[in-house]
């Protein structure tokens, strides 16, 4: 059994004082929530605040990016070994996002989530098609090689990771995929989960939708039997959606 993961990507959003109150909201707002886990990702720079924040609470943290080197002369990066030290358990990894504005290859998605692994960090994997390659009836072409380079090499023995599914044409413009396009879609990437690890290993790994998650959707999409989460950006900002999300994912 899956247990479900509802994980709120901030994005470059909040201030250090706006981060403070979001997350004071949600500590009471979520702190009968169970048989969920609940997961925050604020920018670096308010990291250390929620950490404290959230000390003793059901939510956990997790950084939106790392490099994929420990430490030295790389100007302006975060390492792995930073981010555990500021307490988080997850990072993300490959946001469409970094891949479009900051080039992020698979080649280097693939470097980080071995450096995420290494380090004792969970790796939320994102992959995801646009909207051009859904049309030309390439979602699963596109699909396959993001995961299959990305998770190049990885080993089993340190396989803490997550899939996020998450069409880009379905981020921040308020047109999610349908309930049945996203198991579609996420079926296919257990399958492939299989093929590289095994059925046994594959059946273990969560599958979050995300892209446009908000309270009046994500009902429908956690019931399907392939979707074991979402990853929310927009609706993660707001104590009550995100909340709300979280209690429907409680419910299935
Ligand atoms: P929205 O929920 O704002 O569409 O963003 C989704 C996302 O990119 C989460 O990582």
């Amino acid at each position: 059994m899956r247990k479900p993961l509802i994980a709120g990507n901030w994005k470059m959003n909040n201030s250090i004082a706006e981060s403070l109150a979001l997350v004071e909201r949600l500590k009471v707002l979520l702190k009968d929530s169970s048989g969920v886990e609940i997961l925050i990702a604020p920018p670096f720079t308010a990291l250390a605040v929620v950490r404290d924040a959230i000390r003793g609470s059901n939510i956990k943290l997790g950084a939106q990016n790392i490099f994929w080197k420990d430490s030295g002369a790389y100007t302006g990066e975060v390492s792995p070994l930073m981010i555990r030290d500021l307490g988080c358990e997850y990072v993300i990894i490959g946001h469409s996002e970094r891949r479009e504005y900051f080039k992020e290859s698979d080649e280097v998605v693939n470097k980080k989530i071995g450096t995420a692994l290494r380090n004792k960090l969970k790796a939320i994997v994102c992959v995801g098609e646009t909207l051009k390659e859904r049309e030309d009836n390439r979602t699963m072409q596109v699909i396959e090689s993001q995961i299959k380079r990305g998770l190049e090499g990885i080993s089993t023995s340190e396989l803490r990771i997550v899939i996020a599914y998450e069409p880009v044409w379905a981020i921040g413009t308020g047109r999610n995929a349908t309930p049945v396009q996203a198991n579609e879609v996420h079926a296919y990437i257990r399958r492939l989960l299989s093929q590289i690890f095994s059925e046994d290993i594959a059946s273990g790994i969560r599958i979050l939708y995300g892209g446009s998650v908000k309270p009046s959707n994500s009902a429908e999409l956690m019931s399907e039997k392939e979707i074991d989460g979402a990853l929310v950006g927009g609706a993660s900002l707001d104590a009550d959606s995100f909340t709300q999300i979280v209690r429907s994912a409680c419910m299935v």
